[in-house]
C-alpha cells in the first residue's frame, strides 16, 4: 500500500521543454552549444513549454498530478555564470510557481540539469572552484527568490551520468584527473546547496538527484562479482556516500588509487562536507545495469546505444554487457523493473532516507492518430510494471515518498531529439518539422490519471 499522501507527479527538464534559446536575456549553455547530429532536433524552440508552461500545467492538473518536477537555468537566471540577476527570469518563474499553485500542483526544483552556462564551461567548468563558487551564488539567488513557493529542492541532475558520459552529454572529455577533480567539486557544490537551502529556506527540502541502477555482476566468477562491486561504488555509492555520509566511498577510493588519484576531502571542507546532509533522496532510475571483468584485449562493446547501462568500460575494472534475462526497448536500453525494487531496497538498507523516484519511463516511437490519439500500451506497461515494483519495495518498508515519471510532456531527447518521446502529453512537432507543437494527451496521460485516483496499480 501507497501512503495516503503519496506524491503523485511528473517530471520536466528546462533545456528538454523550454525552448525560448535566447529570449529574455538567456545565455547559451552548454547544451545549446554540444554537436548533434544535425538530423536530431536542437533545444532553440524544444517543446516550447517557456511559452505554453501554463496550457501544460492545467493539461497535467486534469491528469491530477499533485507534483511537478522542473528545472531552472542558470543561464537565463544568471545569464554571465556569476554576475547580474536577470530579473525577467525571476518574474518568469514566479508566474510558473504561481500558476502550479492555483493549479493545485507543488513544484519540485533542480536547480542544475546538464546545463551549464557556457562562459562558466569556457573557463573550466567543473574542474574549476570558481564555478563551485559561481554556483553557491547562483542557488542561493534561487533559494532567496523562491524559497516561500518551493517546497522540494534537487540538487544537481545526475552528476555520476554527467561524469561518466560526459562527451556524449556535454560534447567533451575529462582527462581521468580531470574527472574525478570535477566529481570533488560538484559534491562540494552540493554540499553548499544543502547548506544555503536549510539556512535560507528552513521550510524546504532538499536532496541530491542522481542516476542510481543497482549493478549485477554477469557471472558468479568472482572477478565478474568484483567488478560488479567496483561500478556500483564508482556508478552509485560515490555519489550517495558523499552526500548522505559525508565520506569516500572506500571501494571508489580503492579504484581511484589504483589509477593513480588521491582523493581526499580537504581539510578547509571538512566541516561543510560533514554538516550538511540531505533530507531525502530524489533518484532517477531506467534499467539496471550488469558488469563482468573485461577479459584481455577486450574493448568497449561496439555498436551498443545503451549509455546508461551496456556501454560502459574501464580497462581491469569493468565492461557493461546484454543481461540475457532481460528485454530491451526500442532504443536498446533495458528494461528491468524488479531492479527497481532491488535497487530501492539497497539503497534504503544504505541511507535510511525518504525516497522520490524523480524519473523513470519509457523512450519510444510514438504515432499520432489521425483523430489526435497516442495509444502507448508499451508506455503503460513500462510505468505500471516499475510502479507494482515501487510497492513492493514499500511494502518491504522502503519508504518511497513520490513518483515523479519522466516524462511530462514530449521533450527533446538528451541522446536521440525528438523521436524519442518519453512524454504522457504529445507534442505535435517531429525532428526538423515545428508543426503546430500543440499538445494531445496519450492513452498512457489517462491510464495515470486512473492510477492517481486510485492511489496505485492494483485497486
Ligand atoms: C536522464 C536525464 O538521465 O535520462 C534526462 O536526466 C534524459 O535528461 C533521460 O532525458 C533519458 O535520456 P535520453 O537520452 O533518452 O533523453
Amino acid at each position: 500500500m501507497l501512503p495516503a499522501n503519496f506524491l503523485w507527479g511528473a517530471s520536466l527538464s528546462a533545456h528538454q521543454t523550454e525552448g525560448a534559446a535566447t529570449e529574455d536575456g538567456k545565455s547559451q549553455s552548454v547544451q545549446d552549444v554540444r554537436q548533434r547530429n544535425p538530423k536530431i532536433a536542437d533545444f532553440s524552440v524544444a517543446a516550447d513549454h517557456y511559452h505554453r508552461y501554463a496550457e501544460d500545467i492545467n493539461l497535467l492538473a486534469k491528469a491530477g498530478i499533485k507534483a511537478l518536477r522542473i528545472s531552472i537555468p542558470w543561464t537565463r537566471i544568471i545569464p554571465d555564470g556569476l554576475g547580474a540577476v536577470n530579473p525577467l527570469a525571476i518574474k518568469h518563474y514566479h508566474h510558473v510557481f504561481n500558476e502550479m499553485h492555483n493549479q493545485g500542483i507543488e513544484p519540485m526544483v533542480t536547480t542544475y540539469h546538464f546545463d551549464l552556462p557556457q562562459v562558466l564551461q569556457e573557463q573550466g567548468g567543473w574542474i574549476k572552484q570558481s564555478t563551485v563558487t559561481a554556483y553557491e551564488k547562483y542557488v542561493k539567488v534561487l533559494f532567496k527568490e523562491f524559497g516561500s513557493e518551493v517546497k522540494y529542492w534537487l540538487t544537481i541532475n545526475e552528476p555520476n551520468v554527467m561524469l561518466l558520459a560526459d562527451r556524449k552529454i556535454l560534447g567533451f572529455s575529462y582527462t581521468h584527473q580531470e574527472r574525478y577533480q570535477a566529481f570533488y567539486n560538484l559534491m562540494i557544490a552540493e554540499k553548499k546547496a544543502f547548506q544555503a537551502c536549510h539556512q535560507l529556506c528552513p521550510q524546504a527540502q532538499i536532496g541530491p538527484v542522481p542516476n542510481i541502477s543497482y549493478v549485477y555482476p554477469g557471472s558468479a566468477k568472482p572477478q565478474d562479482i568484483r567488478a560488479a562491486e567496483y561500478f556500483n561504488a564508482i556508478r552509485n555509492w560515490a555519489y550517495l556516500d558523499f552526500s548522505v555520509r559525508g565520506i569516500i566511498n572506500p571501494i571508489f577510493q580503492n579504484y581511484l588509487h589504483q589509477t593513480g588519484i588521491d582523493l581526499k576531502i580537504k581539510a578547509e571542507d571538512e566541516e561543510l562536507v560533514q554538516q550538511n546532509f540531505p533530507d531525502f533522496l530524489g533518484m532517477n532510475y531506467y534499467t539496471s545495469v550488469t558488469v563482468e571483468y573485461p577479459k584481455a584485449g577486450q574493448n568497449r562493446t561496439s555498436g551498443v546505444s545503451d549509455q546508461q547501462s551496456e556501454d560502459v568500460y574501464e580497462k581491469g575494472f569493468y565492461k557493461g554487457l546484454t543481461n540475457p534475462y532481460l528485454s530491451k526497448n526500442d532504443f536498446n536500453w533495458t528494461v528491468d523493473p524488479l531492479g527497481l525494487q532491488t535497487t530501492l531496497e539497497v539503497v534504503n538498507d544504505r541511507y535510511h532516507l525518504p525516497i522520490y523516484i524523480t524519473e523513470n519511463g519509457l523512450g519510444a516511437y510514438d504515432e499520432l492518430t489521425a483523430d489526435y490519439q497516442v495509444h502507448d500500451d508499451y508506455r503503460i506497461n513500462y510505468l505500471s510494471a516499475h510502479l507494482q515494483s515501487i510497492q513492493q519495495a514499500v511494502d518491504a518498508g522502503v519508504p518511497v515518498q513520490g513518483y515523479l515519471p519522466w516524462s511530462a510532456i514530449d521533450l527533446v531527447s538528451v541522446h536521440e531529439g525528438m523521436k524519442k518521446r518519453y512524454g504522457l502529453i504529445y507534442v505535435d512537432r517531429t525532428e526538423q518539422d515545428l508543426k503546430t507543437l500543440a499538445r494531445y494527451p496519450k492513452d498512457s496521460y489517462f491510464w495515470y490519471q486512473q492510477v492517481i485516483k486510485n492511489n496505485g496499480v492494483n485497486k
